[in-house]
């Protein structure tokens, strides 16, 4: 049988998957107001935040929930070609296979003949790796109001500049998505657990041994995984040794942490 400190560790694997998706309060807040955006006659919503903060994990909830319902499309890996991307979209939206060439102005006469029931909605995630040109094109075909995008953006400095360019003249929706709180981190981290049936892991972490995590992460999510799966780790090299090393499990000593943090470059040693 697996030790609880490697199902623990397994926890914190860097994945977007909506199965492990756990309901924050404030994440959903803004879930539930980018639910009724939808609804709006807005051409594009754009979501962003800084790398970590949880953007590709809400749109494929947002995906998973809206999916059965909803005529809605999820590219969690940009398709940086543009004949490929305007082809991938035929082929999913109107059901439509294209073997040669499909350019934009085909594209586009496709989208304003073909009538859905339904406007489409397509989620596209890492958008900061779109080129400008076919950005541009994203614009113009959700000005037709054919169909509705969400995208997803990192937001670093130039690319929130790139954001205000693009979106400055369109009806659009900005929603920020940022790191979790102190006491959101605590919920995060002991329901991630919970969740996996950990119950004596989850336990372990107090206040004091959060807010230890907090300080190094700041609250973001990838770091905080990060660092919990090199903590885990460090457990297993333990337990493995026992006999060096008699620890308890109802309390993380703070060294651990610290070797965690070293180990993922949270600290400089
Ligand atoms: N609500 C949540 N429930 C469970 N896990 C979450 C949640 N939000 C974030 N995570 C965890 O945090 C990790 C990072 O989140 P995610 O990949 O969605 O960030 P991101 O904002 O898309 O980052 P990037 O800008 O680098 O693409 C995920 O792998 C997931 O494990
Ligand atoms: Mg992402």
């Amino acid at each position: 049988m697996d030790s609880i400190f490697v199902n623990s560790k397994n926890v914190f694997l860097d994945t977007v998957n909506v199965k492990d998706y756990i309901q924050l309060d404030r994440v959903s807040t803004i879930y539930q107001s980018l639910k009724d955006s939808i609804k709006k006659p807005l051409k594009m919503i754009l979501l962003y935040g800084k790398p970590g903060t949880g953007k590709s994990m809400f749109l494929t909830k947002l995906y998973s929930d809206l999916s059965e319902e909803n005529n809605i499309y999820l590219y969690q890996t940009p398709i940086l070609d543009e004949n490929e991307f305007y082809k991938t979209l035929a082929q999913d939206i109107f059901n439509i296979k294209y073997n040669d060439e499909l350019n934009f102005t085909q594209f586009m006469k496709i989208v304003k003949d073909k009538k859905t029931k339904q406007t489409p909605i397509i989620l596209l995630d890492e958008a900061q790796l779109y080129s400008e040109a076919l950005m541009e094109k994203i614009r113009l075909l959700s000005d037709t109001r054919s169909i509705k995008f969400i995208i997803t953006l990192h937001k670093t400095e130039k690319e929130d500049l790139i954001a205000k360019e693009h979106f400055k003249t369109r009806i659009w929706e900005t929603i920020e998505l940022v790191n979790a709180s102190n006491s959101e981190l605590k919920i995060y981290i002991q329901k991630k657990l919970m969740k996996a049936n950990c119950f004596d892991t989850a336990n372990m972490f107090s206040t004091k041994t959060v807010n230890k995590i907090y300080k190094l992460t700041k609250g973001n999510y990838r770091d905080t995984n990060k660092l919990l799966y090199t903590l885990f780790d460090i457990y297993i090299t333990y337990e493995q040794s026992s006999h060096i090393y008699p620890f308890n499990t109802t309390h993380i000593p703070n060294k651990f942490v610290e070797m965690a943090a070293i180990h993922t470059g949270l600290i400089n040693a």
